[in-house]
């Protein structure tokens, strides 16, 4: 289909979409273009019944916070395939994944959906699931552009960020895993800096297209545009859902001159291209329904934290096990609103599924619900008949949810006082948490052997937690997100804004950069997680391969009896700079199997980006002259190894200096 060949009218009506989940097709000229959620699996709408969306069944995978726990590359791949799997089979053309909106605040209601605080470590996994579903054919979109922090009063609240930050935390993610070509992008509720991430044209154009290249489709998040055509010429080609008015009023924008035919034709040739590119575009699924089923296992696997192994308590193989906690049965698989999954899978109760690999008898009993005990006396009997009682806790949907945030970081009271309580009938007690984000466990702590961090890891929890505490598996995800000791340690403590606006002050220092500028302990920081297997690290050589290109080599050693995986993360320090910088910043990271005993040469390259931030005074990024430090942990705050590299670019392209 050519531009010339439509109408005004027609250009207008493509411009809004058809429904909630299509786009408009001129009476069949413009092929239709279908779009569903989200990150965790398809939630495709097939019906509406009294005004509720029934959706089709799909494979609930992992939330994408339990991805970025795994710092598994191919795992996200895997994700974003997967999912796309479900697409093609419900003729789905776009999929409405990756979020890659930075975790500023653990209250977040929507961290679950999102990867990280850290943008190389969100916009990398982002960039990998993007290629994961383009690979079936399916589109990716981009979402939520951007400084989409909070969910309280999202779509009103202004986001007061400054334009280092930005550039330097908020945008880079996008940056980065706009390098997997999505084919869409979706824009954000919020104002950023008073102006509507819909009508922003700053963003919009000038960053999103001009300076990030990007050449798909942008289109609206549900409802989030406030004027038809301030919207249209900011650079949003496509607004979701369909709106009875807006028609009306991009045509009367027209008819007075505040909308040009340039601008209308600039996001009709979008939306033309990506009818275009779906309609040619061949899909076509890889996995079959049970291999989808393992997929989510697997990739939960990956992502399930080990955060406390006191004494070497699991895995539990040869004991006598109890699991207790309603979540043990009904496990938060995910957290609520749009991403939410309709799964068929008959999710085996976490006793039975510990028991179809020992071979043993485990017994169950609900324990404590989210708020409330039941069946207490029975877990507590059963707890002291026991060698170790696994119970499992967390937060449900009702907690959790796209639309509002936590308004802390502690589980529910029930739920702690619990833990101790079956503490006192058997000292080893192993805690699971179903989470969307970061837990403050000061409570119950004292009272667990082990803790176990699943997030909400979907319907394959089940198994790949059964597998992690018989040893089946060896624990290898790492946390993507700080966990503070108490709310009152992160820079936002209670805050999530004030009505009219998000505070960004804190600047750069987001995540594990705040809390090691301002030297602030952390109970579990950025990075870590436990293994039932032992790493060393060693010999660390770093070679020059140009002006800021570096390639870093070390070895890691599995020293143990059991095979391991180890996430080894690479740190860069600016010394001394003209600016404030971070303590450090992880620029590059590794997740390699090593077989117990065995040793694996790692290598990661670091290049201009790993060094540079942004300059407001140049408006542009920069490397500045001088040593840098190369640091190789693993965890932010457990650094093997260190060393330096010296940068010197020609001077006359340098500022102001020391
Ligand atoms: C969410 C988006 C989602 C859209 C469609 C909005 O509420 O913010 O992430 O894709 O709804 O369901």
């Amino acid at each position: 289909m050519r531009i010339e060949d439509l109408t005004l009218d027609e250009k207008l009506t493509l411009l809004c979409g058809r429904d909630n989940w299509t786009t408009e097709t001129c009476g069949g000229k413009v092929p239709e273009v279908r779009v569903s959620d989200g990150p965790h699996g398809l939630r495709c709408v097939v019906s509406v019944e009294n005004g509720r969306e029934i959706t089709a069944d799909a494979t609930a995978m992992p939330s994408l916070s339990v991805v970025a726990n795994g710092w598994n590359k191919r795992a996200a791949y895997e994700q974003g395939g997967t999912i796309a799997d479900d697409c093609v089979d419900h003729n789905v053309d776009v999929l409405l994944a990756p979020g890659v909106n930075i975790k500023k605040t653990p209250l977040c209601g929507r961290n679950f959906e999102y990867f990280s605080e850290d943008p190389y470590l969100a916009g990398t996994l982002a960039g990998q699931y993007i290629e994961g579903v383009q690979s079936r054919g399916v589109g990716a979109c981009l979402k939520h552009f951007c400084a989409n922090n909070v969910e309280s009063d999202r779509s009103w609240q202004s986001s007061e960020v400054d334009e280092r930050t930005l550039n330097e935390i908020y945008l880079k993610p996008f940056e980065i895993a706009l390098g997997a070509k999505p084919w869409t992008v979706m824009c954000a509720y919020n104002p950023i800096n008073g102006v509507y991430a819909s009508e922003n044209k700053k963003l919009l154009t000038h960053v999103l297209r001009d300076k990030f290249g990007f050449d798909g489709l942008v289109m609206s998040d549900w409802w989030a545009v406030h004027n038809g055509y301030k919207a249209v010429r900011a650079g949003l080609n496509l607004r979701m859902p369909h709106d009875d008015e807006n028609f009306a009023v991009l045509k009367e924008a027209y008819e007075k001159g505040y909308l040009t035919d340039e601008q209308i034709n600039e996001s009709v040739s979008r939306v033309l291209a990506l009818a275009e590119k779906a309609d040619r575009s061949e899909k076509s699924g890889k996995t079959s329904k049970e291999q989808r089923h393992l997929n989510a296992v697997k990739i939960a696997e990956e992502g399930i934290v080990l955060l406390k192994n006191e004494g070497g308590i699991l895995p539990a193989a040869g004991k006598k096990i109890a699991v207790s906690g309603v979540f043990a049965g009904a496990p938060a698989i995910g957290g609520g609103g749009s991403s939410t999954v309709q799964t068929a899978y008959k999710i085996p109760h976490l006793a039975d599924a510990i028991s179809s690999i020992t071979g043993e008898k485990v017994e169950r009993s609900m324990g404590v619900c989210e708020n409330v005990f039941v069946t207490a006396k029975l877990a507590y009997s059963q707890a002291y008949n026991a060698d170790l009682c696994v119970v499992v806790v967390g937060d449900g949907t009702a907690k959790v949810s796209e639309g509002c945030d936590r308004d802390t970081l502690k589980l529910r009271p029930e739920q702690e006082n619990f833990i101790i309580e079956l503490s006192k009938y058997n000292k080893n007690i192993v805690v699971v948490i179903e989470s969307g984000s970061a837990v403050d466990v000061s409570a119950f702590e004292p009272y667990a052997k082990a803790i176990i961090f699943a997030g909400f890891a979907g319907e394959g929890v089940n198994e790949a937690l059964a597998r992690i505490i018989t040893g089946r598996v060896c624990p290898s995800g790492k946390l993507a997100e700080t966990f503070p000791y108490a709310l009152e340690d992160t820079y936002m403590g209670n805050y999530t804004g004030d009505g009219l606006t998000v505070d960004y002050g804190e600047g750069v220092f987001v995540g594990y950069r705040y809390y090691e500028r301002y030297g602030i302990a952390v109970r579990y920081p950025f990075g870590f997680g436990l293994s039932y297997a032992k790493f060393e690290y060693s010999d660390l050589k770093i070679e020059k391969t140009g002006d800021t290109d570096f390639v870093v080599f070390y070895t890691v050693k599995n020293v143990s009896k059991v095979d391991g995986k180890e996430v080894s993360q690479v740190y860069v320090r600016d010394i001394i700079a003209m600016v404030a910088r971070p303590v450090k910043e992880l620029k590059g990271y590794s997740k390699d199997l090593i077989k117990a005993g065995e040793e694996k040469r790692v290598s990661v390259k670091l290049d201009f980006s790993s060094f540079a931030y942004y300059s407001v005074s140049l408006d542009k990024w920069l490397v500045e002259n001088g040593d840098f430090e190369i640091l190789v942990g693993s965890s932010s705050r457990d650094v093997k190894l260190s060393g330096k590299v010296r940068i010197e670019l020609p001077d006359d392209e340098q500022p102001s200096q020391i």
